[in-house]
């Protein structure tokens, strides 16, 4: 119940991650957004990484940390990380969003997201209203038709 009325208000509780995952310290090593958001250019959804992503570093890199041994032994349990989604519509908006478009257009992550390499694990920086997708829209001369956005 709590849980409907939260979507009916579009009140999204603040997410708690499995593991405090620090988009500041891959992004120092300048490791790109695609490497574990793999759909990010080619469709909707740009995904979450699961622990085997993490792993393909992990199994030679920073071995000797708490949270390495952490998702090591997660890894070896055949447990995935279980990431909560910090983004997202209510879905009484019937609102249809693609990155891949927005990518092949070069609009810059940072856009739509805030400078990630300044947060640990993500935080809601920017406020997808209906206005801020439109504005931008004009802007670039991309639709503002109603099905653009809705279903
Ligand atoms: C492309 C390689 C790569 C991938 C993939 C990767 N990491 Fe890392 N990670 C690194 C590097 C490099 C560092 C910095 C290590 C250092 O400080 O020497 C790091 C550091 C970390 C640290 C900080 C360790 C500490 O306590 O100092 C955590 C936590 C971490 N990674 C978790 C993850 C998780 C969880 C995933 C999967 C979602 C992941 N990493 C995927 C390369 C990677
Ligand atoms: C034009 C705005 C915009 C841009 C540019 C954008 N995003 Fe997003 N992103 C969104 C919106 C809106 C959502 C929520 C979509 C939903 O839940 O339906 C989202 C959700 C996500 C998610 C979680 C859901 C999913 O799709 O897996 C990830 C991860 C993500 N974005 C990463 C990125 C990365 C990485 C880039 C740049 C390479 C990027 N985004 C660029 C607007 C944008
Ligand atoms: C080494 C792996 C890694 C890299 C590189 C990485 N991310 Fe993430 N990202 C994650 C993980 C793990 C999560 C889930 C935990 C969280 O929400 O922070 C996540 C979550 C997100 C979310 C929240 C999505 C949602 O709605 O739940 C956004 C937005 C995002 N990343 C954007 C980016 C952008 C933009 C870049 C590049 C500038 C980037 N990430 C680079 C691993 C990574
Ligand atoms: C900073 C600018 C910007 C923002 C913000 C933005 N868009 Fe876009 N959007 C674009 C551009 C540019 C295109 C590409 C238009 C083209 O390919 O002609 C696009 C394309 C799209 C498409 C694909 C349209 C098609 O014809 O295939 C959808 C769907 C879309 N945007 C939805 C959204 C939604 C929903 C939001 C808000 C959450 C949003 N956009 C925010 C710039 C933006
Ligand atoms: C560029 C994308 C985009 C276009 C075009 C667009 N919308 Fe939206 N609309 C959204 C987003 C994103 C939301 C969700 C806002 C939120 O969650 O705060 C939304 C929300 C709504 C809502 C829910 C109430 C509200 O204001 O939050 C209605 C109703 C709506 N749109 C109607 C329309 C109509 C009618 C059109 C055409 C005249 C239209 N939209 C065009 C992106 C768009």
């Amino acid at each position: 119940m709590t849980a409907v009325l939260d979507d009916y208000l579009n009140r999204r509780p603040a997410a708690i991650q499995p593991l405090e995952f620090p988009h500041n310290t891959h992004l120092g090593k300048e490791i790109s957004c695609d490497t574990c958001h793999e759909g990010v250019n080619t469709g909707p959804v740009a995904g979450l990484p699961s622990v085997k992503t993490c792993m393909i570093c992990h199994e030679s890199i920073a071995t000797d940390r708490p949270r390495i041994q952490q998702i090591t032994a997660m890894r070896d349990k055949g447990i995935d990380l279980a990431w909560q989604r910090v983004y997202g519509f209510s879905a009484q908006d019937h609102v249809r969003f693609d990155h891949a478009p927005h990518i092949r257009a070069k609009v810059d992550c940072a856009n739509c997201h805030g400078n990630m390499a300044e947060q640990t694990v993500a935080e809601v920086k920017v406020d997808h209203s209906m206005g801020f997708c439109v504005n931008c829209h004009n802007e670039k001369k991309a639709s503002v038709d109603c099905l653009t956005c809705h279903f």
